[in-house]
């Protein structure tokens, strides 16, 4: 994020204030300026005029004087932590004057962490992907992304205001797919400062793999297939036990039948003897 962003707009502004010789000096706002918690800001303080007697920047913050010239001196501003006004005081024929530099301190992702929810699946069964952005604000607009390689899966833009760092979670629940195991997921989450005079930070997560297994049977798959093989032995049993029982009978019968007649042959025979 460039430090001087808007500046040259800002000079022509003033030139064109200064040339036009009005002397009246039009209403200026406060110039917006987003830092990175703990950084620094380099602020261009500069006169409305060519000879200002006085040109100080106030502030509490410590601060260094890098550059100083007749209209203009550059300070750095160290180590801000929360939001500040700026103050750059200038004197222009005998007149104080005054720019505001409003500094907003955000807190950049500095770690997007992914995890999926289990590891290891089973095609077409459901996990989780979740991935969290911690100590993030201003959370409003903070886009976070899921990916599976360059493939979009899933992304939220959080709305709303927090005035402190707050975490960032966002999960999305799918299915396993074959093609899953063969790519990185990653995360990817985008803080837009745009609207706020800032710039676009951007982090990706450490890229995460998922096992992806054949599916196995479960438990009630299995007693089903159980009870339907023992019922099938069963049957199979009862079957071969009705046509052993009936083969049996049939002899059984047939034998009778036979040494019936075996014993009339014989009786027939032995009556027949004597005659
Ligand atoms: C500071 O601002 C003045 C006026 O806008 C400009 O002429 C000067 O070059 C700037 N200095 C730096 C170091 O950017
Ligand atoms: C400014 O810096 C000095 C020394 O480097 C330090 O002791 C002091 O606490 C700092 N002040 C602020 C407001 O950070
Ligand atoms: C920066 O500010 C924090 C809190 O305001 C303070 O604890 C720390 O000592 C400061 N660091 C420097 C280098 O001034
Ligand atoms: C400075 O910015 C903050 C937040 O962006 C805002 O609440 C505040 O009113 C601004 N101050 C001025 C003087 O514009
Ligand atoms: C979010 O995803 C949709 C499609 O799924 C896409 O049109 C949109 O551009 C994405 N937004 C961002 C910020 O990536
Ligand atoms: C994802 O599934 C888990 C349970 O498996 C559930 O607790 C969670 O609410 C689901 N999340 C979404 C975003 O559907």
């Amino acid at each position: 994020m460039s430090p001087f962003g808007g500046r040259g707009t800002l000079a022509a502004f003033l030139s064109l204030l200064c040339c036009q010789g009005s002397g009246e000096k039009a209403f200026e706002g406060p110039e917006h300026l987003m830092v990175g918690s703990g950084e620094f800001q380099v602020i261009n303080c500069t006169a409305s005029c060519t000879d200002p007697t006085t040109l100080a920047l106030e502030t509490a913050l410590n601060k260094t004087l890098l550059e100083n010239q007749v209209q203009w001196k550059l300070f750095k501003v160290y180590n801000i932590s929360k939001d500040e006004e700026l103050l750059c005081s200038f004197t222009c024929d005998g007149r104080q004057e005054t720019k505001v530099f409003n500094i907003t301190v955000f807190y950049p992702p500095k770690q997007v962490l992914l995890t999926l929810s289990p590891t290891s699946v089973a095609v077409g069964t459901l996990f989780t992907i979740e991935c969290r952005v911690p100590a993030v604000a201003p959370l409003g607009g903070l886009t976070v992304t899921l990916l599976r390689g360059t493939k979009i899966l899933y992304n939220q833009t959080i709305v709303g205001t927090a005035p402190s760092p707050q975490d960032a979670v966002v999960t999305h629940n799918t299915t396993a797919h074959r093609e899953d195991a063969h790519h990185n997921f990653l995360c990817e989450a985008q803080m837009d400062l745009r609207s706020r005079g800032g710039g676009l930070v951007h982090r990706v997560s450490d890229p995460q793999r998922l096992e992806v297994k054949e599916p196995v049977p479960n438990s009630q798959m299995v007693i089903i297939i159980a009870i339907v093989v023992v019922l099938l032995l069963l049957f199979v049993t009862f079957v071969l036990l009705c046509f052993v029982f009936s083969q049996k009978w049939h002899r059984g019968r047939t034998g009778h039948y036979s040494v019936y007649a075996t014993w009339r042959r014989l009786k027939g025979s032995h009556r027949a003897q004597p005659l």
